[in-house]
């Protein structure tokens, strides 16, 4: 798989979450809890891969790289807002829809911008990169040392 094919095929995993968190009603906040773990989760592993690997390796072939670390940011804000809130708390399905139209601008603009302008690194460097991105995600989900950051984050975000 080429790296956008990578990075699109993730995505959907990250819309699908959102999209899923979204449609939870206040009385199942045990599903809700276990969807926006995941989301948390792979979220961290999105960026991660895409701040480490990605941008890095477009950087000479996308002038948006700047704006699209500003959207990271955001979207890192979004989500703290979204696990300070508790799942029983009104306000959550609202801030949940916050951060979905923001991820949801982010990717599109990573779709329909920055993959086209990566096309330029050529087939091969994409099939790559693609290979790099996939075993770095996968590490990350196997890793101890992945699911103790985010606990820790987790912690730290509601202690805020
Ligand atoms: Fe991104
Ligand atoms: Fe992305």
């Amino acid at each position: 798989m080429k790296a956008d094919e990578v990075l699109i095929a993730h995505h959907d995993v990250l819309r699908g979450l959102l999209r899923g968190l979204a449609e939870t009603t206040g009385e199942q906040l045990g599903r809700r809890e276990e969807l926006r773990d995941r989301l948390l989760r792979e979220l961290e592993i999105h960026t991660q891969i895409e701040d480490e690997l990605f941008y890095p390796a477009v950087r000479d072939v996308s002038p948006l790289l700047s704006l699209a670390h500003a959207e990271h940011r955001q979207i890192d804000d979004q989500l703290a807002t979204v696990m300070r809130t508790a799942t029983d708390d009104p306000e959550f399905t609202t801030e949940v829809r916050m951060l979905e139209k923001t991820l949801r601008h982010h990717t599109m603009e990573e779709e329909q911008r920055i993959f086209p302008q990566s096309h330029a690194l050529g087939e091969e460097r994409l099939e790559e990169l693609g290979a790099q991105l996939r075993q770095r995600q996968l590490e990350l989900t196997r890793s101890g040392g992945m699911r103790l950051i985010v606990r820790l984050k987790r912690a730290a975000l509601r202690l805020v």
